[in-house]
């Protein structure tokens, strides 16, 4: 069985990203479904001809000296699991290309520090797990460590070492804490320190990556002391009657970075955490928490049970789920920081946040909100964040979000929400705007889409999003030409000018495409390009043709698909990291056999019993040069 309770980033269950809470009846572009397969068409002849459309020019016009290996894009050489290999195998053990290697780092319970307390099965306290690595790993970046951190930085050394900061996403209170429900606060307090993000060093010793002891490491986790900052700071908003700090980061899943050296982490699916006592009497659901999908009993995590902050009835912690759905700022270089939470950037069920510096210097930032029929954001900072962090401002605290309507013909508008968009009527503060951003996004006219997943930026400019699928999708669009879109598609996209509010867009791959070749594939959902364009393609979802969650590699011209990496029964791929030359490249391996030893045992060789554990891939080329190539 693949992905059977896969929980809750999943597409066989009625999750929380499945269940569109979106009724604003937005369908700006509906066109009978015969016009979308036109297009459909079109769009894979242009593919197969060759890349004739407007990517052309910004492809061709790259520096040819950097790319005499081979087209940008292209470069793409390795012999992949075949699908007759990949289908053959039980799923209880990973498979890679017969060109690659790998090496499995910081599962589940792991110490952040060699010193730290060792992992032991249904063991550790709750104490423990804030030293130890959490659960659901997903988006992560690797950062270089510095001289004046006391490192070596010269020669190949900066490839050897590095601060990675990872996301522990969720896990479910079977694959946690071995039972359904929690019976106390500790219980709780082992799932919360469960969730979250770590920061740990990592290095390459006698060709082993491992973990080792540095004043950087930490856990960030469900009640670490947060920050707000931007225009929702110190708003009422989010202030609760019982006064208390903001505490924690939750449902960590994508991630973006930032040029000045830091991490962000996107909250999603902040919702399921939350859940009422007392509902029959005090709790009700208002417009904006039925938008966001606030229900009496969450996604069964019970924590409301026994911590009040997370009781949508508690009078005491009105406004506390407000706390949740932002992007999150982590200073890693700083271990005394705390995280900031930055609300100019809208509060939604936050993916990836790939950027892309505009020609003035001013900063973008592209985020998907993953819920069927949820939207496409972006984020540009006021001034160029060159001068803004010159000036002690965070770009991440002034600028403007808006959110994407797809249009036809390739053609697509930013949405600006701010107070003065006449189209927007229930709000009339920014503050409020960004809080409620779903509810200003339905009011402005934002093309529903297929659950927008993660974006990855390409050298050249290009974002790629990937629309993981949508099997309630009733009538086809332009930009979700799939209706039902079971296995979900690729857009690519291009502001015109970073500065202006219009974009061009293409379809890349529509999954069901490649159903019954080598690069079969469904459910896209992590995403990355490198410096060379080449596209990793990771998923998380029923796979089709006998295959388990995988990371593949594909030609951006050309559309061509190979996989590099399968996971294992009931697992997910998500995250991509790498070393600064690119020859290391880390991903992760989240909710492996969804927690049951019967499904696999990974990464402890197979024997029935031993509980799996979400942990991080190292993957690379057995001949030492680049991974994709
Ligand atoms: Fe956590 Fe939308 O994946
Ligand atoms: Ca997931
Ligand atoms: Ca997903
Ligand atoms: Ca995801």
């Amino acid at each position: 069985m693949n992905n059977s309770v896969d929980f809750p980033c999943d597409v066989e269950i009625d999750d929380a990203e499945n269940t569109p809470s979106n009724k604003s009846g937005n369908r700006p572009f509906n066109e009978v479904l015969s016009a979308d397969l036109k297009r459909r068409d079109m769009m894979k002849g242009t593919l197969a001809a060759g890349a004739t459309t407007f990517f052309a020019s910004a492809f061709l016009s790259r520096d040819t000296e950097a790319f005499q290996e081979a087209p940008y894009g292209q470069n793409i050489t390795f012999t992949p699991v075949s699908l007759a290999d990949a289908a053959a195998g039980d799923g209880k053990m990973p498979l890679i290309s017969p060109d690659y290697e790998y090496q499995v780092l910081i599962p589940w319970g792991e110490p952040i520090e060699p010193s730290g307390p060792a992992y032991v099965e249904r063991g550790n306290s709750a104490d423990d797990q804030t030293r130890q690595i959490g659960i659901g790993h997903d988006g992560m970046a690797l950062f270089p460590l510095k001289r004046d951190m006391g490192e070596q930085i010269n020669g190949t050394m900066i490839n050897k070492r590095g601060l990675l900061v990872i996301n522990h996403e969720y896990g479910s209170n079977s694959h946690v804490l071995g039972k359904e429900m929690p019976e106390s606060l500790e219980d709780v307090r082992m799932s919360q320190h469960a969730h979250g993000v770590s920061v740990v060093r990592i290095e390459e010793k006698d060709g082993t990556w491992q973990t080792s002891e540095s004043l950087f490491a930490r856990r960030i986790h469900v009640n670490t002391p947060v920050e707000f900052s931007g225009p929702v700071e110190g708003s009422d908003l989010i202030a609760t009657p019982a006064g208390n700090i903001p505490l924690g980061t939750a449902n960590n899943c994508g991630n973006g970075t930032t040029p000045w050296g830091t991490y962000l982490t996107c909250e999603e699916n902040f919702n399921g955490y939350f859940g009422a006592n007392n509902d029959e009497s005090t709790w009700a659901p208002t417009v904006e928490q039925e938008r966001y999908g606030f229900a009496d009993d969450g996604f069964g995590y019970g924590w409301h049970q026994f911590d009040r902050r997370f009781d949508l009835s508690d009078a005491d912690y009105i406004n506390e789920e407000n706390r949740f759905g932002w992007m999150v700022e982590i200073d890693p270089y700083d271990p005394t920081s705390r995280p900031v939470k930055r609300t100019a950037m809208g509060r939604f069920k936050h993916e990836g946040s790939a950027w892309r510096e505009a020609e003035d210097g001013r900063i973008a930032f592209y985020m998907g909100d993953d819920q069927r029929f949820d939207y496409v954001y972006k984020y540009l900072s006021a001034r160029p964040w060159r001068d803004m962090i010159a000036e002690g401002v965070s770009p991440l605290d002034e600028g403007t979000l808006y959110v994407a309507r797809f249009e036809e013909g390739g053609f697509g508008e930013w949405l600006p929400l701010t107070p003065d968009n006449p189209s927007i009527t229930s709000y009339s503060t920014l503050e409020e705007i960004l809080v409620y951003a779903r509810v200003a996004a339905d009011e402005a006219g934002a093309t529903p889409m297929d659950r927008p997943e993660w974006t990855a930026t390409a050298p050249d400019g290009t974002i790629y999003l990937t629309l993981t699928n949508n099997s309630n999708r009733e009538t086809a669009d332009a930009a979700n030409p799939m209706a039902p879109n079971a296995d979900g598609h690729i857009i690519r996209m291009k502001d015109d000018d970073v500065n202006g509010d219009t974009f061009q867009w293409e379809i890349f791959l529509i999954a069901a495409d490649t159903h019954g070749t080598e690069g079969s594939f469904s459910d896209p959902d992590g995403i990355a390009v490198d410096n060379r364009g080449r596209v990793f393609i990771q998923t998380d979802g029923s796979q089709q043709d006998g295959l388990q969650d995988q990371m593949l590699v594909a030609n951006a011209f050309t559309g061509e698909v190979r996989r590099l990496f399968m996971g294992v029964n009931g697992d997910e791929i998500t995250g991509f990291a790498h070393t600064p030359d690119r020859k290391t490249v880390f991903v992760n391996m989240q909710h492996p056999g969804n927690g049951d030893p019967a499904e696999t045992n990974f990464p402890a060789e197979t024997d029935g019993t031993t509980i799996p554990r979400d942990c991080t891939i190292v993957i690379r080329r057995k001949d030492g040069r680049q991974v994709g190539i």
